[in-house]
């Protein structure tokens, strides 16, 4: 495994792992997968990741009590990340709030507390003096964000007056936004990325075409899974497969790799199986050519999926069955 190299309390790994899937019924994974769940994250502790991310809002708290079961004793050794669903984040009710997540993770501090998405109307002013008041007391050791721009990011660390470490964002291949302006700030100001969707929820792994698609009601709200982007992104797919077999590795570990070149990003793939969070934990290791990075970018710019409001009809042609 590898690390960030940067000084956090807890070293943290570049691959983590997503937990939204546990006790989440719109994954379609079934009732078994909670046992699996806890075999995901016994073996991603023996593969040496350290960075779990929850929430309250996953599985209405069933994600938080899953993962901090099956932690169990390792709690305190690893990076605990949960985050607050914004509903009302003014300051006593942040608190509130972290209380009952750390209850249902076992845990008396809660590593990184993220706050899930910008608040339009309430100011960060005011939640961060929630979050100031949760570290006075150490029941947070790091404040971060999620689905910040970095205007607001760099708001939020004003208002916390520490620093915000991190801000979860989409950020996959396909969905490259966070090169802009949130990557340089973060190498620039040592801060961290956490890419949430690393593998575009699956569309990387090449596994699906339009005969064959994912289960469950998260994914058939993707627009990446439409029959026509399935299509268009097999040109994608087989650059990914090329340098992976280059490797001997499988393209979603190479869809990873890519991500992980940058020094200030980590990624949080979710894992449908034991074997999965092996394959993502190994992708940390993975080394690519300046050529073979240069290659799957210009593939990944090429990849024009149907997206927004002109997926919207497909989409819910697809969900009828038609
Ligand atoms: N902050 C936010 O707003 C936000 C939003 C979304 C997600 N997140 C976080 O980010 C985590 C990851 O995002 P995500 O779950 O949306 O998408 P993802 O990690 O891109 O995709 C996860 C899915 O990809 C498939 N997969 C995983 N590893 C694979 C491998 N090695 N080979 C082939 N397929 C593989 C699995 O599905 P199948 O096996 O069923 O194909 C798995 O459920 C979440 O669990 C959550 O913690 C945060």
């Amino acid at each position: 495994m590898r690390f960030v190299q940067l000084d956090t309390p807890k070293p943290i790994s570049k691959i983590g792992l997503g937990t939204w899937q546990f006790g989440s019924k719109e994954w379609g994974y079934g009732p078994d997968y909670e046992r699996r769940a806890a075999d995901i994250v016994r073996r991603a502790l023996d593969l040496g990741v350290t960075l779990f991310d929850t929430a309250e809002v996953y599985g209405f708290g069933r994600s938080e009590r899953i993962l901090g079961a099956a932690l169990g004793d390792d709690r305190g050794r690893v990076v605990v990340a949960s985050k607050i669903f914004p509903l009302l984040p003014v300051a006593p009710v942040v608190q509130q709030r972290a209380v009952a997540s750390a209850a249902r993770l076992g845990v008396r501090t809660i590593d990184l507390y993220q706050v899930h998405q910008a608040n339009p109307v309430v100011a960060d002013t005011t939640t961060m003096r929630g979050m100031r008041a949760l570290q006075d007391v150490g029941l947070v050791a790091e404040v971060g964000v999620s689905n910040y721009s970095l205007r607001r990011w760099r708001f939020a660390e004003a208002a916390l007056g520490r620093r915000v470490l991190s801000n979860q964002v989409r950020y996959s291949m396909v969905d490259r936004g966070p090169e802009k302006d949130l990557l340089p700030y973060a190498e620039q100001a040592g801060r961290i990325v956490i890419a949430y969707s690393p593998l575009a929820q699956g569309f990387l792994s090449g596994r699906y075409d339009a005969r064959n698609p994912p289960s469950g009601a998260v994914r058939r709200a993707n627009p990446y899974f439409l029959p026509e982007n399935l299509e268009r992104g097999a040109a994608l797919i087989g650059a990914l497969r090329e340098v992976a077999d280059a490797h001997d590795a499988t393209p979603s570990q190479i869809a990873l790799a890519h991500l992980l070149r940058h020094p200030n990003v980590v990624a949080i793939p979710g894992a449908s199986s034991v074997e999965q969070v092996e394959r993502n934990a190994a992708a940390a290791e993975i080394d690519l050519a300046d050529d073979e990075y240069a290659a799957l970018a210009a593939a990944a710019r090429a990849f024009r999926p149907v997206t927004g409001l002109a997926a919207v009809p497909k989409l819910i042609r697809a969900r009828a069955g038609r």
